[in-house]
């Protein structure tokens, strides 16, 4: 049985003042549903971590280097992360693809950094509206999974998040069908990846996932929780999507 993971990406928001409230209600409503992990942004991190100290809710970040350590001026080492109390990061996001350049070999070098480092690296995939409509979207997620994850040297703790491109941010969400479709698919791929156990990796949902939409793709077999963006800087909206998860 895959125990569900709700995980919020802040991505360039808040304030040191929006980042003690958020957590002040999350830390008060303590879900046990399901896990739960927030990634605020690298300069809240340390704050995010003393203030969930000893709590059931675990911090990421969005990203990390690719390099262990260096002259990489603006970059952030997997291994400062770790260092600083963080347990997962995000790696591959299409926000990192489509304004960074990252391609599947940077993201998979990440992947790798972050293993190294200890951390449970989230991988996203997902592909664009254009991808989709040309009858592309299999292809494109499989070959970001193979291009991220074959020939790592460990895949601990790795959990797969399906991000469809044209559902963040925009408040389309892929149906439940589409969004099972494709998570089935990603586990099919998983499966013949060397050191996968596809069975029990967690495969989150991400696009526009809202309190009322979070029941239904729950419910699909293959959905093991979301990655949740806008909708988790409103504590009651996050709250309720976690709920929906552990139900
Ligand atoms: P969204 O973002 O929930 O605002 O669509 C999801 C994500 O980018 O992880």
């Amino acid at each position: 049985m895959r125990r569900s993971l709700v995980v919020a990406n802040w991505k360039m928001h808040g304030s040191r003042a929006s980042v003690e409230s958020l957590l002040g209600e999350l830390l008060a409503a303590a879900p046990t549903a399901a896990d739960v992990a927030v990634c605020p942004s690298f300069v809240h991190l340390s704050q995010a971590v003393a203030a969930c100290a000893g709590s059931a809710i675990g911090v990421g970040a969005q990203d990390c280097s690719h390099a262990a350590s260096g002259a990489y001026t603006g970059e952030v080492a997997a291994a400062m992360l770790a260092d600083l109390g963080c347990e997962r990061v995000i790696v591959g996001h299409s926000e990192r693809r489509q304004y960074h350049g990252e391609s599947d070999a940077l993201v998979a070098a990440k992947l790798n950094a972050a293993v190294a480092a200890g951390l449970a690296p989230i991988l996203c995939v997902g592909e664009t509206r254009e991808q989709r409509e040309a009858g592309e979207a299999q292809a494109v997620v499989a070959a970001q999974l193979r291009g991220a994850l074959e020939g790592a040297a460990s895949l601990d703790g790795l959990v797969v998040a399906y991000e469809p491109v044209w559902a963040i941010g925009t408040g389309l969400t892929a149906t439940p069908g589409q969004a099972q479709e494709m998570h089935a698919w990603l586990r099919e791929v998983l499966a013949e990846i060397p050191g996968v156990d596809a069975g029990q990796m967690p495969l989150l949902y991400g696009g526009s996932v809202k309190p009322d939409n979070a029941a239904s793709l729950f419910e699909a077999p293959d959905i093991d929780g979301a990655l949740v963006g806008g909708a988790s800087l409103v504590a009651g909206e996050f709250l309720s999507i976690v709920g929906a998860a552990g139900a």
